[in-house]
């Protein structure tokens, strides 16, 4: 998605009033063991019990305090988290704050959303070792929170599918457009929750715009579903470009799924409601392609949900975010969750621009051009009115667009919707050029006219031109899907990065994926702009953001859950981790614009399927080894309840650990020197998953200025499923450090004596004045 989905987000938002009458959506954390649970049978009872007190001792005028209470209630949860959702004023929530079953009062809160081919890039291939070894991912359930499903689409055909998995206790929710007829045995559950959004919401679904049902109205739910788990279909493009057979990373999944996102966003309410459903529901896997801005996890329902679904042993799998380049600005970031930034294909679409001095500028487009498009006049409105510079809706003066190639700068609205108004002002083409914030980033659309995207180098060259001649002209060429040319994997500019705002001692976001230039299932009923005026259909549309990384890694983690049922979410993340690529396909760095990416941008790298399928060793952690860690970010006992539901004291968890420190067995390494400190170290674990009888040896590259050391230097395994620990000193060289570094990189890996297994995490050292 296009950043601009946030500045609608951010619009809303501010236009929220407050006051202390007026009725807000609060999310109300009960203590599971309350003083007054054990009054009531149902826990939906005890959750009313609080509202019935609160609107008793308001004089309402219905004298039916039940009535008034039940209307109050959105939702009461059980397993993502003990409480409830409701409509509170301030007032009312300064009352239940001091009740003792109350642990926390937090506002409800809005997220925004963040192929064909992207399955063999990966090296997937039906023959090979992950898709046979995985039966395709045979009987796990991926539960995909967006924004719904269009069921009839066939990437969600389910021939060739094992029947419902025995433990899925989900349903087929009926709706607009919906009924049970419309699950399978491909997608076997369908919800939608809309309260937190119809009470919070300037626009509230409306049956007239939006189906009020599982039935997907936006695009984004289907295509991310069918990234996931979508079945095969031999012959998808999009208008034939990127021909070839569509597949999901684990096409023998099955989905569920819980639409909780809206034209205008997703409340954590929402969110939080699908959650608690899902976990009762049976799902293996939760794909989460939404998020917004990182916060405290105490304060973070989807980091307190996820907490629950990772007891449950689901794994909880997030979109790192759209907002990058920028540092710190990673979100989804909680150690038990998975976060996923997104990288390119080696796949283009090349539409170049002749100009009329000869000159050719680089694009790319998905417009279905036929390569002999006319040579039309240039326009830019360069600082033009009403923001003509980027063809915002009624800005452009129809007497000076007709019959021309309009060039629209990148940013503030949507990039088709940019297309749609050159078109209705009568332009002919249009250029779209990206500036210093998108730099040279290519996410290509099926534009609804003659277009094409330029990266800002190039968009600097067509300005100049445009102003230094008479009259400008230029031809798109339009030349099809090219392959294997480009270097890939490499960092999607938007991408969230690193450190993490909240939580630097956990490296984020964890991976990479392909996020870019996606081609995935679409709404049989929607254009592939997906603007309203678009009157074409497709069953393919294509998608870039790192809401597309996200359920390709959601597809993997399944696959490694049906060849690996009993490993935990923790250890299918390491596997995910060890076994990631820091290199493309050419053996040099992954890059990152024109420099090599750091681990802020890549995480540990760039998932490999077929390498985590057997990553040798695993890096496992329990539920509880978590409360040690957030000790360590210095939580009061409270906001550590909050997230883990277990009451301990920091203070003798420190006692206990003394020597081993608060190092989480995390399966990369972030290390913190702050003024003063001159070594730190650090435990890790390790599981043997991969043959019994191995030797594995450490291979240490150490970041500049800073010597690491590792006891001891080789782990004998001589059973399968044995864990042996290690410890890593880390000691700063103050002679030889460069002032002006305040991050250094390098690494640790466990090699067997075969070199079949090469286990890797990063070492990331921020340091600290
Ligand atoms: C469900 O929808 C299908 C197609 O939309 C329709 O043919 C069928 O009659 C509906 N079934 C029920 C039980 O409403
Ligand atoms: C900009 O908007 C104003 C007010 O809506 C309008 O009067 C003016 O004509 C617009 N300018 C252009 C160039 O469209
Ligand atoms: C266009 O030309 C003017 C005058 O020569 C110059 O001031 C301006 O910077 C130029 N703009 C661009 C984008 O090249
Ligand atoms: C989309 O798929 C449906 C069902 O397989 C098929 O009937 C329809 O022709 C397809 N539409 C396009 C545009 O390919
Ligand atoms: C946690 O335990 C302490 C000491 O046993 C107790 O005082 C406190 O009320 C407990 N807190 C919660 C939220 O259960
Ligand atoms: C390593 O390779 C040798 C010979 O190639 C083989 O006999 C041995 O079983 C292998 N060991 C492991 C742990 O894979
Ligand atoms: C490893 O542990 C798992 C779960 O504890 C168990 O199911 C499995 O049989 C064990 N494997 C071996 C080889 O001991």
């Amino acid at each position: 998605m296009e950043p601009t989905f946030l500045f609608f987000a951010l619009f809303f938002l501010s236009s929220s009033s407050s006051s202390a009458f007026h009725l807000q959506t609060y999310i109300v954390q009960l203590h599971p063991d309350g003083l007054t649970r054990p009054h009531y049978d149902a826990a939906i009872d005890w959750h009313l019990s609080f509202l019935r007190k609160l609107v008793s001792v308001e004089e309402t005028e219905e004298n039916d305090d039940d009535g008034a209470a039940s209307s109050r209630l959105l939702y009461s949860y059980t397993s993502a988290m003990e409480g409830f959702a409701a409509q509170l004023s301030e007032f009312e929530v300064e009352t239940l704050k001091k009740s003792n079953d109350v642990i926390a009062v937090r506002p409800d809160n809005k997220f925004a959303i963040q192929t064909t081919y992207s399955y063999q890039f990966l090296g997937l291939t039906p023959a090979g070792g992950a898709w046979r070894e995985s039966r395709f991912g045979r009987g796990s359930i991926i539960g995909v929170l967006d924004t719904g499903v269009w069921p009839e689409s066939p990437s969600f055909d389910d021939r060739g599918m094992p029947p419902v998995p025995r433990k899925w206790k989900g349903i087929c929710q009926e709706g607009k457009g919906f009924n049970a007829s419309n699950c399978n045995r491909k997608l076997i559950g369908a919800r939608f929750f809309s309260k937190g959004h119809r009470v919070s919401s300037s626009s509230p679904p409306d049956a007239s715009t939006e189906y009020v049902s599982p039935r997907d109205s936006h695009g984004h739910g289907t295509h991310t579903s069918s990234t996931a788990a979508g079945s095969s279909v031999p012959t998808a493009s999009v208008f034939g470009n990127g021909a070839g057979e569509a597949r999901g990373m684990a096409p023998g999944a099955h989905i569920a799924v819980y639409k909780v996102c809206w034209f205008s966003g997703c409340y954590s309410s929402d969110i939080l409601a699908a959650m608690d459903v899902a976990i009762r529901d049976g799902v293996d896997v939760l794909s989460l392609s939404l998020g917004g801005f990182p916060v405290p996890l105490y304060e973070d329902n989807i980091a307190i949900g996820s907490f629950r679904a990772m007891e449950h042993g689901i794994s909880v799998v997030c979109a790192a975010g759209n907002n990058g380049p920028i540092q710190n600005s990673v979100a989804n970031e909680a150690p038990w969750i998975t976060t996923v930034g997104a990288s390119t294909l080696d796949r283009r679409f090349p539409a170049i621009v002749r100009l009329s001095n000869g000159k050719f500028l680089y694009g790319e487009s998905m417009y279905p051009g036929n390569g002999h498009e006319n040579e039309l006049e240039l326009v830019y409105f360069a600082n033009g009115d009403n923001g003509s510079q980027f063809c915002m809706r009624g800005s452009i003066p129809r007497a000076k667009a007709r019959g021309k190639m309009v060039v629209c700068d990148r940013g503030v609205n949507g990039r088709a919707e940019k297309g749609q108004v050159v078109k209705e002002a009568g332009g002919a083409a249009m250029i779209l050029a990206n500036t210093e914030i998108n730099l040279e980033e290519d996410s290509v659309d099926v534009h609804v006219l003659p277009a094409t995207l330029i990266g800002s180098d190039e968009s600097y060259r067509l300005k100049s031109f445009i102003n230094a001649t008479r009259r400008p002209k230029a031809r798109i060429i339009f030349g099809g899907t090219v392959k294997g040319r480009a270097r890939a994997p490499a960092v999607a500019q938007f991408s969230s990065r690193g450190p993490s705002f909240t939580n630097p001692s956990i490296l984020k976001p964890d991976m990479i994926a392909p996020g870019v230039n996606i081609i995935a299932a679409w709404p049989q009923n929607l254009g592939p702009s997906a603007l309203p005026e678009d009157s074409r259909r497709v069953n393919f549309s294509v998608m870039s953001g790192t809401s597309m990384a996200c359920p390709h890694v959601s597809g993997i983690a399944a696959l490694i859950r049906t060849a690996h049922p009993k490993w935990s979410p923790a250890a299918i993340k390491s596997a995910l981790m060890t076994t990631a690529e820091v290199t493309d396909r050419q053996g040099k760095p992954i890059m990152d614009g024109d420099k090599p990416a750091d681990f802020f941008a890549i995480g540990a790298g760039h998932v490999n399927p077929e390498r985590a399928m057997n990553p040798g060793l695993i890096y496992d952690i329990l539920p509880e080894d978590h409360i040690a860690h957030l000790c360590s970010l210095g939580y009061s006992r409270g906001d550590i309840f909050s997230i883990t539901h277990r009451n301990l004291s920091c203070h003798e968890i420190m006692q206990k650990n003394r020597g081993g420190g608060f190092s989480l067995n995390y399966p990369s390494i972030s290390v913190i020197f702050k003024a003063g400190d001159k070594r730190k170290v650090m435990w890790r674990r390790v599981t043997n998953v991969g043959k019994a009888n191995s030797i594995y040896s450490v291979e240490v590259k150490e970041p500049e200025g800073m010597s690491v050391r590792v006891r001891p230097r080789k782990l004998k395994f001589k059973h399968l499923n044995q864990t042996l620990s290690y410890r890593v000193w880390f000691v700063g060289k103050g002679r030889n450090r460069n002032k002006n570094t305040r991050f250094g990189e390098g690494q640790l890996a466990w090699v067997d004596r075969n070199n079949s297994y090469r286990v890797r995490s990063p070492i990331s050292v921020t340091w600290r004045k």
